[in-house]
């Protein structure tokens, strides 16, 4: 079985501002300074990228910085919107695309998804695909399919070699900042599923290299139970990721399953 370094990345959300993003990196760059085994990625509000940025580089901190969403296109009349160029200007390293807030409260669709996604990867850049199910979907039955349509239709036209630079995040809707999780159970089941829909669509090789996280409710508490699991590949984290002792607990844990694995 290919050894998968675990990933933990912070989804900060519409939270923070000037000063309590500043206070918090710190806190992160210095908790998670001897924290090793683990690859970490922080995504605040755009307005904050440059100042967490020049924090993070001042302190010689590997947390990267990364954007929770970009526009496909490189400049021009897009209002509102922020390009590749201006996250790769502020150093951005990750992009978060297909995040199920801006599916479900922004009406963003897979083809959006996966012209945004395509133009990170080839940008160079790290993309975190998220995919997941909302409850009506869930209690329906429909959790494995509406993953492995997500997945396709957000991959679409993304080569072996791009896929590289891919990480999936899981995140199923119904346990978003509701303090509901998935079982550690429930999330292995869905993730191995997710990886046999990657091997269809790379090959196996690539797919076994290929990190997928588990979003929804995580916490200090949990998170060890989750990472354990032999195809969730460390966490993505909402709320956790705004306290950083707890934040910086979910990352030891995502080391610790790697050592245990
Ligand atoms: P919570 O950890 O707050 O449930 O959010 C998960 C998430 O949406 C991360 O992207």
């Amino acid at each position: 079985m290919t050894q998968r370094t675990p990933i933990v990345g912070g989804n900060w959300k519409m939270n923070t501002n000037h000063r309590t993003a500043a206070e918090l990196t710190r806190e992160l760059a210095g908790g998670l300074e001897r924290v090793g085994g683990v690859d970490v990625f922080i995504a605040p509000p755009f307005p904050y990228l440059l100042l967490v940025g020049a924090i993070l580089r001042e302190r010689g901190s590997r947390v990267v910085l990364a954007a929770q969403d970009v526009y496909f296109e490189p400049d021009g009349a897009f209002t509102g919107e922020v390009s590749i160029p201006m996250l790769q200007d502020c150093h951005v390293r990750s992009v978060i695309v297909g995040h199920s807030e801006r599916r479900h409260v922004l009406g963003e669709h897979n083809e959006t998804i996966n012209r945004k996604l395509r133009a990170v990867l080839d940008a160079g850049l790290q993309g975190v695909l998220c995919v997941g199910e909302t409850l009506a979907q869930r209690e329906a039955g429909r959790t494995d399919d509406v993953n492995r349509m997500q997945l396709q239709e957000c991959l679409a036209g993304i080569d072996a070699e791009h896929a590289e630079r891919l990480v999936v995040a899981y995140e199923p809707v119904w346990a978003i900042g509701t303090g509901r999780t998935a079982t550690p159970e429930d999330a292995q089941n869905a993730h191995h599923k997710i990886r046999g829909v990657l091997s269809g669509l790379f090959d196996e090789h690539v797919a076994s290299r290929i990190r997928v996280q588990y979003g929804g409710s995580v916490k200090g508490s949990n998170a060890l139970g989750l990472f354990a699991q032999g195809d969730v590949d460390g966490g993505l984290i909402g709320g956790a990721s705004l306290k950083s002792a707890e934040f910086v607990q979910i990352c030891q844990a995502a080391a610790q399953s790697a050592r245990g694995a």
